[in-house]
């Protein structure tokens, strides 16, 4: 079974996409690890984000990078949505997520585009969201855990920022795929998103198999 979850920054995506692997005991890969793992290569070797060519050499990163403590800070991420709207950039990760999509047995994949460019052929699609002053509210409390110190509204103006770029750009733009089921986490507690998405993931497969 592929699963794909798509959302935009501090939606609940990925907590949404662990707990679901864990359910279905399937591989997950969180997607935009990939795309901030070419945004540090970026920023170590000195290249210039803007420019797609040098982003393109930053896709073949060492794999040491993807456990980078780094790779999580809001600087990367914001990078990360500068580089991932290059296409080349898009195109040179393509194939190892696709890879992990349809890999024997499934996998739950987190990202942008997986359920529109990833695996249009998942068999469960969810489209996690919430209203940015909430998402940003979850950011800025996670920075704060994290040791970080930056007001609200910075964070705020950051996620809506995030999401302009990522949702207008040209290439694998974050959209609702027409398959995919809505889930608003707005005022869901964490463990009642879950439970929510694991019954959407039910209905949707339970839909499949009755018309397969
Ligand atoms: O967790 P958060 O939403 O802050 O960031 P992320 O999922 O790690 O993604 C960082 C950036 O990578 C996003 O803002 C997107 O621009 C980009 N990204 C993408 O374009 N496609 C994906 N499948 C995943 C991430």
């Amino acid at each position: 079974m592929i699963i794909a979850v798509d959302g935009p920054a501090a939606s609940g995506k990925g907590t949404i996409a662990r707990a679901l692997a864990k359910h279905y005991g399937l591989p997950h890969l969180d997607t935009g690890l990939l795309y901030r793992a070419v945004a540090l290569t970026v920023v170590r070797n000195e290249l210039n984000p803007d420019i797609e060519a040098d982003c393109f050499a930053a896709c073949d990163f060492d794999e040491s990078v993807l456990a980078d403590p780094e790779l999580r800070t809001d600087e990367i991420g914001k990078i990360a949505s500068i580089v991932s709207a290059h296409p080349l950039v898009r195109t040179a990760l393509l194939h190892r997520q696709r890879r992990f999509a349809n890999q024997p047995g499934g996998a739950v994949l987190d990202g942008r585009d997986i359920g529109t460019v990833i695996a249009p052929n998942a068999d469960a699609k969810l489209f996690v969201k919430a209203t940015p002053s909430i998402r940003a509210k979850r950011r800025h409390l996670e920075l704060r855990q994290h040791g970080a110190v930056v007001s609200i509204d910075k964070v705020l103006a950051d996620i809506r920022a995030r999401d302009l770029r990522d949702s207008q750009r040209a290439t694998a733009p974050l959209v609702l795929a027409n398959d995919a089921a809505l889930l608003d986490t707005s005022f869901l507690s964490i463990e009642s998103g879950i439970q929510r998405a694991i019954e959407l993931v039910e209905a949707r497969t339970r839909v499949k198999t009755a018309t397969s």
